[in-house]
């Protein structure tokens, strides 16, 4: 699939299928996080797949939104180098993970699977049903599976509005 097709079809998936995703189909996807790009090529991350439905019914419940347990899969994206700086005086970690979570949405589309990043989840009772050492940090939970709902419109700004030329405007 085109990248341009697979940002167009992707869509946060708020209702998931059951049904298994086969362990070559995830594994491509996961290999798409491998090949992201880091700052100093740190690749400060680590993926906890969570399958087991008793924890991933407690992380919906950390996430305050069921639908994230239906889906067969969590995709917990876990940094592990949270107070590194890049020079300009923005944490690296935030924008290294979220390349790597990016690209996992992408490849699911290309794959014929459905995410949703959760960014709203209480962080300590996830780091410790999930045994994260404290020192890490959980960027994000992404449900992962095959989608159950259909996309509504993209509603975004206009590119005038977002983009300007030499100076900011
Ligand atoms: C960093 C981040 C955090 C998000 N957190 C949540 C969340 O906690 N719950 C949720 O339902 N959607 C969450 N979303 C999904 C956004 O609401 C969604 O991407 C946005 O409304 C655009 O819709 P689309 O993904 O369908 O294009 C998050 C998205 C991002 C990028």
């Amino acid at each position: 699939m085109d990248v341009h097709q697979a940002i167009r079809e992707r869509y946060s998936v708020r209702s998931y299928l059951p049904d298994p995703i086969p362990e070559d189909k995830l594994m491509r996807v996961m290999e798409a996080a491998r090949l992201a790009p880091s700052a100093k090529n740190r690749q400060p991350w680590k993926f906890v797949l969570v399958t087991e439905q008793q924890k991933r019914d407690a992380l919906a419940g950390f996430a305050r939104n069921p639908f994230v347990s239906e889906a067969p899969v969590c995709i917990v994206a876990v940094c592990t180098e949270k107070d590194w700086m890049l020079s300009s005086g923005v944490h690296a970690y935030a924008v290294d993970v979220a390349i790597a979570i990016d690209h996992i949405t992408l490849a699911a589309v290309a794959e014929g699977l459905g995410t949703c990043w959760i960014g709203d989840f209480d962080q300590q009772p996830a780091r410790e049903l999930l045994k994260i050492p404290d020192e890490h940090i959980i960027v994000e939970l992404l449900p992962i599976g095959y989608p159950a709902d259909v996309p509504g419109d993209k509603k975004r700004k206009d590119l005038r509005e977002i983009i300007c030329w030499e100076t900011f405007s």
